[in-house]
């Protein structure tokens, strides 16, 4: 019986891989850190990565509590180690209607306060949906065009939502769709008064990257932190594809990367086989990242 190399493994499936688009090796890997503090090293540490092999990439980028540690790691390595953005180009995936970008809680406000301010990024290259537009529709065909016009999105960053979502696609969202208004579930309106204060104070719409527009990325980085993760994050991972939670969708995405924190990873049936591969690929030296540019 013929027997294989496992330092051929990779190599392998180079050459088994599917369409000419998603040439290389294809993977969903689940990285499962100690804590938060490691969770977010890890993602920027991934996203410097791309950084630093193509400066020109263009970044897809979340708002919401889970990436504040990577984007405080980003600004770090921006400081100490150099770390250039000066010809990254970003795209934000949602932003709520109706609230200005002056708002504290708008996701433009987010995105200055906790990266922008803070790096060398050229602003005429930052990229938010606008909530105030007169016609969202075609605010969000004129984002869809951007992206395209951009060369698409490298790496897109996504944080998970209680109920499943990725953006703001809530449950039920088209597997298919692109940058649209969304209406906000109840539990991410009750999730989000958080930061609001007041339920009734926290907008009921916003216009959001469709599932389609996230596939449409070339690498996928999600990150999912603490215990209230572990049930999407379980769905997400090991449950069936379906639009009940839309994150789900990423088992078909060919450049998957999730990190979760113990926490998060807790529910996961094949956890420490996920342990255990990862293992694995550090003893056989895999590159822990690739990018096809
Ligand atoms: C944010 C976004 C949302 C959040 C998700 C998790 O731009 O699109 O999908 O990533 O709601 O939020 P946190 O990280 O606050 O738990």
């Amino acid at each position: 019986m013929a027997t294989m190399d496992p330092k051929n493994f990779s190599r392998e499936i180079k050459c088994c891989s599917g369409p000419r688009r998603q040439a290389g090796r294809s993977e969903l890997r689940v990285i499962i850190c100690r804590d938060y503090e490691e969770l977010s090293r890890r993602s920027a540490s991934i996203i410097a990565s791309m950084i630093r092999r193509k400066p020109n990439c263009v970044l897809g980028l979340a708002t919401g509590s889970t990436p504040i540690g990577t984007y405080k790691e980003l600004i770090r390595m921006h400081k100490e180690e150099g770390l250039d953005f000066s010809k990254v180009t970003t795209f934000n995936l949602d932003e709520y209607l109706g609230l200005p970008p002056d708002h504290p809680q708008s996701y433009h406000y987010f995105m200055w306060r906790n990266l922008f301010d803070h790096v060398n990024v050229d602003p005429s290259r930052v990229h938010i949906p606008n909530g105030l537009a007169k016609n969202l529709e075609k605010e969000g065909q004129a984002y869809e065009k951007t992206i395209k016009d951009a060369g698409g999105i490298d790496l897109q960053l996504l944080g998970l939502g209680r109920d499943g979502h990725i953006g703001f696609n809530e449950p039920s969202s088209s597997l298919g769709s692109r940058t649209r208004v969304k209406t906000l579930a109840r539990e991410t309106i009750r999730d989000n008064a958080r930061f609001f204060g007041r339920e009734e104070d926290v907008p009921r719409f916003a216009l959001t990257m469709g599932v389609g527009t996230i596939m449409d990325a070339r690498f996928i980085l999600l990150l999912a932190s603490g215990a209230s993760k572990s049930q999407p994050l379980r769905a997400t991972i090991e449950g069936p594809i379906s639009a009940e939670c839309t994150a789900s969708v990423l088992q078909l995405h060919p450049r998957v990367t999730i990190i979760a924190d113990e926490e998060a990873a807790s529910r996961l049936k094949r956890r420490e086989y996920y342990k255990y591969v990862e293992q694995k690929a550090q003893e056989l030296g895999q590159d822990m990242f690739w990018f096809h540019m």
